[in-house]
């Protein structure tokens, strides 16, 4: 990782940790920086406790490349087409970052600005509300966007991710929390041994720039099929189009659609007993198995990161939505409040 030293002093001089913990020893360190989480240590069934999320051992090094690890998302979660969209007849234009794509809010997203920051504590819940105001016309986005994340760990060891945004000029929007999770604690073991089950009967089709045709494919008979417990790794390297195109799982996954709190996916890890929930609000979740990885960044726990050494269970709205009107509107307008929470609860189990 290279930046110069300037840069680096007064980047680490703003920098602070935030450190969530509960009565049952789970610490989960937060970033002012990206909203990043830098940790999360949870036991395993013998009460071992390690450190079950990708990324690096000083939060320093989060301000060199890397591919998210950690972050919050925005403006706009994962691809636009062609990097732009119209809207009320304006076309607005967007740094193609990602081939011919769009990704992740662009240059500087969301994950690599600064964010006000401040912790709470109460007998319930340990946490911190980070907020940020993103400019009209940063990175390309209509209207001066108020953005306020609230991170809290309660006792029955749950981490809360509440989303709360308002708008002066109408503006696309879609958030999401970018952990890569391994619940071995061994980032140098893949996560194809994990257990999961999606509570998803369709998900989206995408064409070879990995934007959605706007199909919905049944995920009947195929391997993306997860709607009961299956190993990551059964059907990964399947001979399929759509595997194809993602390296591996790289898709979204459709929900269902009242906007209500629901579980809509648990991990279970057979070795430690790890297990973790995801409960949300959104109506789409991209399951990324960390594809591109390709063992330039070291570990944490030595080595470097490899394809598939953690998993992402990204809550959002669909990849396009500003170019494709039929999927769930993401726009936000002046008066409105966009609200949005996803839960990730942690627990272990005998086999
Ligand atoms: C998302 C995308 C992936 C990849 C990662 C970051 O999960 O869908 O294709 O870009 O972010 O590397």
């Amino acid at each position: 990782m290279q930046f110069d030293n300037a840069t680096d002093k007064t980047l680490s001089y703003k920098l602070k940790t935030f450190l969530l913990t509960n009565r049952n020893g789970l610490n989960i360190e937060i970033l002012n920086y990206g909203g990043i989480i830098s940790k999360i240590l949870i036991p395993d069934r013998d009460g071992n406790f390690k450190d079950i999320v990708l990324g690096f051992n000083s939060p320093e090094a989060y301000f060199g490349e890397h591919p998210y690890f950690g972050a919050l998302i925005g403006r706009f979660a994962n691809r636009i087409a062609d990097g732009k969209f119209v809207l009320d007849n304006q076309t607005y234009t967007l740094v193609k970052n990602n081939g011919s794509n769009h990704l992740h809010g662009g240059t500087i997203g969301f994950d690599k600005v600064f964010w006000d920051a401040e912790s709470f504590e109460n007998e319930n819940e340990s946490g911190v509300v980070l907020k940020y105001v993103a400019n009209d016309m940063e990175e390309g986005y209509p209207g001066n966007l108020t953005v306020c994340v609230t991170y809290s760990l309660t006792q029955d060891n749950t981490l809360k991710v509440a989303y709360h945004a308002t708008t002066d000029k109408k503006t696309p929007i879609n958030l999401t929390q970018h952990s890569y999770f391994n619940l071995s604690g061994d980032f140098s073991s893949k996560i194809l041994d994990h257990e999961l089950t999606l509570n998803a009967d369709e998900f989206l089709e995408l064409n070879e720039n990995q934007i959605p045709t706007g199909k919905y494919l049944e995920v009947a008979n195929s391997p993306f099929d997860f709607r009961t417990p299956k190993p990551i790794g059964k059907d990964i390297d399947k001979n399929n189009t759509q595997l194809a195109i993602g390296k591996g799982y790289d898709h979204c996954w459709v929900l269902k659609k009242d906007n209500k709190l629901a579980k809509i996916a648990e991990v279970y890890h057979p070795k430690s007993g790890r297990v973790l929930e995801v409960l949300t609000s959104e109506p789409g979740v991209q399951l990324y198995t960390a594809n591109f990885l390709d063992n330039t960044i070291s570990a944490k726990t030595g080595g470097t990161y490899g394809a598939r050494s953690g998993f992402c269970l990204e809550t959002q709205h669909y990849p396009d939505s500003p170019n494709q009107t039929h999927f769930p509107t993401t726009l936000l307008g002046p008066g409105h409040t966009f609200t949005s929470e996803t839960w990730f609860r942690f627990s272990t189990k005998n086999n």
